[in-house]
């Protein structure tokens, strides 16, 4: 499915830009805690695994309908590096439906101009999956509508040791002194550090909790919880989260 034109039958730019602004409320970089997949089957008295798959209906959704909203960076938390500890099953399960998500969804990624990222150390995956997304990486590395950065084998506190050691091989090689070292090095040498900064994290299923996601990038992001479990996370709930992310008077610190 191709995404509709951010405003029908529009030839200025800017009037695209404030279109984008309306809808998004200015937000440019919304994350999600996707939560609640299991949960959803369990009501409804079904296998875990089709709440998953449920699931991913419901990422395929929210990315059309963020690109056609105008968001910059979409974030999409889909397996942890704590993620692991859950029964063998369910990982084949959450993999299963990773490969089939990218395979299906590449030439909608590319039509859409949607660009693929990975954040988190997902060479750690399986070969076929760590060649398939690099595959993705490379074909949609110039679509430049929206970014749709998916979190895999991904942890907050390991995404900080890894720019940690970064930095420290820096200041080894003598490019820079303990002393210069600022939060744009920090920044900088996060897996995010292309992306705009983030405005909006939104998690589901009712948990009040950020699970070692984002630690650094959520420093004056607003935080958003709903109860509603991620498979029933649709366009309304999206923009119900954008209307109290516009509402809300950020300050950063400041008065
Ligand atoms: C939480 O549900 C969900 C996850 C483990 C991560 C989200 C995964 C998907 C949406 C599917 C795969 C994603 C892609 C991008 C292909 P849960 O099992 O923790 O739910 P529960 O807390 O209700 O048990």
């Amino acid at each position: 499915m191709r995404l509709a034109p951010t405003k029908k039958g529009s030839t200025d730019p800017n009037a695209d830009a404030a279109h984008a602004a309306d809808l998004t409320h200015g937000a440019r970089h919304v994350a999600i805690i996707m939560d609640g997949n299991g949960r959803w089957a369990k009501k409804k008295h079904l296998p875990r695994a089709l709440g998953h798959k449920k699931g991913v209906e419901a990422v395929r959704n929210i990315v059309r309908v963020a690109g056609e909203m105008g968001i910059e960076a979409l974030t999409l938390y889909a397996f942890s590096s704590e993620n692991w500890s859950r029964p063998a099953d369910e990982i084949t399960d959450l993999m299963g439906l990773l490969r089939q998500y990218i395979q299906s969804d590449i030439d909608e990624f590319d039509e859409n101009g949607i660009r693929l990222k990975v954040i988190g150390n997902y060479k750690a995956l399986d070969k076929d999956i760590v060649q398939l997304i690099d595959n993705a990486l490379e074909r949609t590395a110039s679509n430049d509508r929206m970014t749709l950065a998916i979190a895999l084998n991904y942890g907050a506190q390991d995404e900080m040791l890894r720019a940690v050691q970064a930095i420290a091989t820096a200041v080894k090689k003598g490019d820079v002194e303990p002393e210069q070292i600022n939060i744009s090095h920090m920044s900088g040498a996060l897996d995010t550090a292309e992306l705009p900064p983030l405005d909006l994290l939104i998690r589901t299923s009712g948990e009040l909790r950020l699970s070692n996601f984002l630690l650094w990038q959520a420093a004056y992001s607003e935080l958003y919880f709903t109860d509603v479990l991620w498979p029933d996370f649709d366009k309304r709930e999206l923009q119900r989260a954008l209307q109290s992310f516009g509402a809300r008077e950020r300050r950063f610190g400041g008065r």
